[in-house]
């Protein structure tokens, strides 16, 4: 599966993977890009899809399948689903509930478009006030092998460091991240995401001294997450 990436509005990020000749939007709001793309490499949009139905990942909807005969899928539908074609390749379904109840991530090869449940640095909100959902839904993704590369639905890479080394100002990892960030193509993978992002490190024990500053319950991973969290 072959994956590209697009910049709109002001961090959003949009994505186009494709198989042989089929295509599937995900969070396409930079549709003329997509559509430009689609023609010029003669591929046909199969499917208009999102990671989640808020307003920032959607606005490309309605033109994508207006310019083509792609088939839309709400994220919903598609939590009932295990995975799309896309010629002879699977692009994967994963519910992931807490950000929103639709939240989606879709994963093929070594790649998880992760909307705005895992973002390269930090996590989203907690709309639902579901944590232990979001926790788990978080634990799900880290399930997945540490070279998997995480693909967001925003590029909030310069805020999410500053919050990262205010927490954790002797990880040196940090700067490493800083050094490996592009704005042409924002991408981490989960070791990075293990090494510098202080939301999803509740098995971390250098996150320790700040965690016990927070004053709450710290006795298991959840505990110590949901502490992280009281910060986000
Ligand atoms: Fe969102």
């Amino acid at each position: 599966m072959n994956i590209r990436q697009f910049r709109y509005g002001d961090s959003n990020l949009a994505y186009l993977v494709f198989s042989g000749s089929q295509a599937a939007a995900i969070d396409g709001g930079a549709a003329d890009e997509i559509l430009g793309f689609v023609e010029d490499n003669s591929l046909e949009l199969k499917y208009v899809l999102n990671t989640h139905e808020h307003w920032d990942h959607i606005p490309g909807n309605g033109r994508l399948l207006k310019e083509s005969e792609a088939e839309f899928i709400s994220p919903s539908k598609l939590c009932e689903m295990e995975y799309l074609s896309l010629a002879a390749e699977e692009l994967k379904i994963f519910p992931t509930p807490g950000h929103t109840d639709d939240s989606i991530v879709f994963g093929f090869d070594d790649c998880l478009i992760t909307g705005d449940t895992l973002f390269n640095g930090t996590v989203g909100n907690c709309y639902t006030k579901d944590y232990e959902n979001y926790f788990s839904s978080l634990c799900r993704i880290l399930e997945f092998p540490p070279e998997t590369r995480i693909f967001a639905g925003h590029d909030l890479v310069d805020y999410a460091l500053a919050v990262a080394a205010e927490i954790d100002p002797e990880n040196a990892s940090i700067a490493d991240y800083a050094a490996g960030y592009s704005a042409d193509f924002v991408v981490s993978t989960l070791a990075m995401e293990l090494a510098v992002n202080p939301f999803i490190r509740f098995g971390d024990s250098s996150l320790d001294n700040f965690r016990n500053g927070l004053e709450m319950p710290l006795g298991t991973p959840y505990r110590r997450w949901r502490a992280m969290m009281s910060v986000h």
